[in-house]
């Protein structure tokens, strides 16, 4: 009998895979809390979320009894025309939750659907309103994903070489790494925010995820929204990776007091348990489509926009994530990442630690830091052997686990990394 590893390569084609080079995929039969248990019985910690997108731990019964009984109730139904209480629900709880001013929950289907959304908001909300402003600003090395509007508000990188010249032209202003490059990076955005044309300004606050849990101060940010109110350009808020408690508040956008006009969600949305993007927005953004116009309309869906089932999950993800003793494990998270952050950071090989709330990333010293680095293989094996699920950004580690994760598990992932510097040191 074939195994499904070898099944797998007969029939699968699998994503940021290079299938010729890269080995057969592990197949997992089960999900167990931290864990994922493969065909041969190997448990591996998922140290990061599944992609970022685990909240509460693998097959989380309660999810699983909530998406079960809505299963048989309604499972789907078309969106436009008509409504159901799981989205409208969801969306009255998400409301409550999200920083102050957003009004309207937009649902679609992933990450990179709640950003095609949000840049369609901003630029057709110009356009509605009879205002030439069509330019977008991002931050370079962004991520906001894989969809041509999302690629085309990322950093350039191997994600988007294959299809140069056929992305949207974007402003991107540098990464505000340190003091120098913040300042810089302020005077750039004004410079463009002065030109008039800037439909709107999209961010991954705090904490841009692929380019390599890059951190920057709340204090930038919030000149960032600023300049944008001043000049009148849209903000967008990027919370796929941040949002629902990764940073330390439920959102990265807490930390500072200007709001976004747009924000958006996916990943932790539905606990890691089922696909679903949102994207929410202000009543100002709302009311330039609120017409008797039907040019006004924003037309944009999927056919499974608001899927009742999805929106149990998510439902059910929040109850869980609004419990006391989930912001007690967050709050444990952050420490534990703390204490372990400052018994490497004299490490030689230890070129940066960093951490914002429950995201720890440790950037390894190399000469060549490329996303196909081959110390980026080496590490993902070593973590591999060592049953630790761990996908390296280039030559950058990170922990980004679900808020289940024991004190025991973090103080295990803790000693592999430790492990991993003595023997590259050798
Ligand atoms: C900040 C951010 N935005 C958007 C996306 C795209 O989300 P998805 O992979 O669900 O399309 C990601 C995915 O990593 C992300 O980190």
């Amino acid at each position: 009998m074939p195994t499904i590893s070898e099944r797998d390569k007969e029939v699968i084609w699998h994503p940021y895979t290079n299938m010729k080079v890269w080995p057969e995929a592990i197949a997992i039969v089960k999900g167990e809390g931290l864990y994922l248990v493969d065909e041969n019985g190997n448990r591996y910690m998922d140290a990061i979320s599944s992609w970022w997108v685990n909240l509460h731990g693998h097959a989380h019964p309660y999810i699983a009894e909530k998406v079960s009984k809505q299963l048989t109730e309604l499972e789907h139904c078309i969106f436009a025309g008509f409504t159901h209480e799981p989205a409208v629900r969801l969306a009255e709880r998400l409301l409550e939750i999200l920083p102050a001013g957003m009004k309207k929950i937009f649902y679609s289907d992933n990450g990179s659907t709640a950003v095609e959304v949000s840049l369609k908001m901003a630029l057709q909300y110009w356009k509605n309103k009879g205002i030439e402003k069509k330019k977008i600003i991002a931050i370079q090395n962004a991520y906001h994903g894989d969809t041509f509007g999302a690629m085309s508000v990322s950093g350039r990188s191997v994600f988007t070489e294959a299809f140069t010249g056929q992305l949207f032209e974007v402003e991107f202003i540098p990464f505000p790494g340190n003091q120098d490059s913040s300042m810089e990076s302020i005077a750039i955005l004004e410079r463009i925010l002065q030109g008039g044309d800037v439909a709107a300004f999209i961010a991954e606050p705090i904490v841009q995820g692929s380019a390599g849990m890059q951190m920057y101060d709340a204090d930038t940010l919030e000149i960032y929204f600023r300049l944008c109110k001043n000049y009148k350009a849209i903000i967008i808020a990027d919370e796929v990776m941040t949002g629902f408690g990764r940073t330390g508040p439920l959102f990265a956008c807490d930390y500072i007091q200007t709001l976004p006009d747009i924000i958006c969600l996916s990943k932790g949305l539905t606990g890691g348990a089922m696909p679903l993007g949102v994207t929410a927005a202000t009543q100002d953004i709302f009311e330039a489509f609120y017409d008797d116009d039907k040019m006004k309309t924003l037309y944009h869906g999927h056919s499974f926009t608001g899927n009742p089932t999805i929106c149990a999950a998510a439902l059910a993800s929040l109850d869980l994530l609004q419990q006391d003793s989930c912001t007690e494990s967050r709050k444990r998270i952050i420490q534990s990442h703390a204490r372990f952050a400052m018994t490497i950071a004299d490490d030689p090989l230890v070129a940066d630690v960093r951490q914002t709330g429950t995201i720890l990333a440790i950037e390894i010293s190399t000469d060549a830091p490329s996303y196909h680095s081959s110390l980026r293989d080496v590490m993902y094996r070593f973590f591999l052997d060592k049953k630790i699920i761990m996908r390296p950004l280039g030559n950058i580690i990170y922990i980004l686990p679900p808020y289940c994760i024991t004190d025991e598990e973090l103080g295990y992932i803790y000693g592999c990394i430790k492990e991993l510097l003595r023997e590259i040191s050798r």
